[in-house]
């Protein structure tokens, strides 16, 4: 048996950032919800193929095997599916990120969901999507959102056993760009959940960081409902500039930005002090993206193409959900 899938990467607009207690049941549950959009490039297409006599599971990753953390990472990833679908086989699993080389944005929300879709699939199992993306969360928070299409929320939910904490795709009018500006190369020195784990064991903003989090939520759902691309705009830089505030005051501290990062921020800056509209989101690295109107983002992009440093600009928009490329025995 076997299945491919494919999911698009998703970029947080309000940001996932923490961990709520799970009672030790490694159910990765967020302390706060986010909303994300998905988006039409970038993603990761994946094939799990199941093996009678393979005496464990393999990773083939862009065209390398891979073992050691990143193979443990799947491996364990493919015991919850196992666990679900009662099987015991092993798996190969075959992997390609669709983003452009030495990036730094091939990004687990992608990979993660296209493994839970091709891996419930090939062990026969079908999921609705909101089982689905209950069960990308256990791979990568941010992967849940990837299994719907556009904006999308993702609950942060009140139960231990991670029932109602799941992602589901908001309706809107609002139609969107963002521009991914490229401000670093090579792997990220903290990858994300470490570098979450630390802020929120060790910065005194980290509980300010939950506190508001909910009203940042409630705010950006409103511009959404309200098409008000200012207002979410607005809302999602005060997210990302409290998130990473949360790095800057961790002990000791930790910086995703590099000063390319920080000449992209003053360019879309002045940006909008000359009117345009544009408003930038940072992740657990360097590059910057930018949000902005549809007739503005051929502009946007043009404007920080031109910072020093920046060596790369793509235009996405608003992509649609994980799919099931192929499957069969
Ligand atoms: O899904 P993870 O565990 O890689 O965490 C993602 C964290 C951020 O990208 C910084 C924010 C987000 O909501 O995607």
């Amino acid at each position: 048996m076997f299945a491919t899938a494919y999911a698009h990467t998703n970029i947080a607009l309000v940001k996932y950032w923490g961990k709520r207690d799970d009672g030790g049941r490694s159910l990765n549950l967020p302390a706060v919800g986010s909303l994300s959009l998905t988006l039409d490039r970038f993603g990761t297409e994946t094939t799990v193929e199941l093996s009678q006599d393979a005496q464990g599971d393999s990773l083939v990753l862009d065209g390398t095997p891979r073992a050691g953390a990143e193979l443990a990472r799947v491996s364990a990833f493919l015991d919850r599916v196992r666990g679900l679908a009662k099987e015991r086989r092993y798996a190969s699993v075959t992997s390609r990120n669709d983003v452009p080389t030495a990036a730094g944005l091939a990004s687990s929300a992608s990979a993660f969901c296209a493994l839970a879709l091709a891996a419930t699939r090939a062990f026969g199992l079908t999921l609705d999507d909101r089982e689905l993306s209950k069960l990308a969360r256990q791979g990568s928070g941010s992967a849940a959102r990837s299994t719907y299409g556009g904006f999308v929320l993702l609950h942060r939910g009140e139960r231990d056993d991670g029932a109602d904490c799941f992602a589901e795709p908001l309706q809107t009018a609002l139609d969107a760009r963002l521009v991914v500006v490229r401000c670093g190369s090579g792997p990220k020195e903290v990858g994300s959940t470490s570098g979450m784990g630390h802020a929120q064991r060790t910065s005194p903003y980290f509980p300010a960081w939950v506190e508001t989090h909910a009203r940042d939520l409630d705010d950006a759902r409103a511009a959404l409902a309200a098409a008000d691309l200012e207002k979410l705009g607005e809302v999602m830089e005060h997210s990302t500039l409290k998130m990473h505030a949360t790095t800057f005051s961790a002990r000791p501290a930790f910086f995703y930005w590099t000063p390319t990062t920080l000449e992209a921020l003053a360019r879309v800056r002045a940006l909008r002090a000359g009117g345009t509209g544009a408003w930038a989101t940072m992740d657990a690295g360097p590059h910057v993206k930018v949000l902005c109107a549809p007739a503005d983002a051929a502009r946007v992009a043009a404007a920080l193409g031109e910072v020093p440093g920046v060596f790369g600009v793509d235009v996405a928009g608003p992509g649609p959900g994980a799919r099931v490329l192929g499957s069969g025995a």
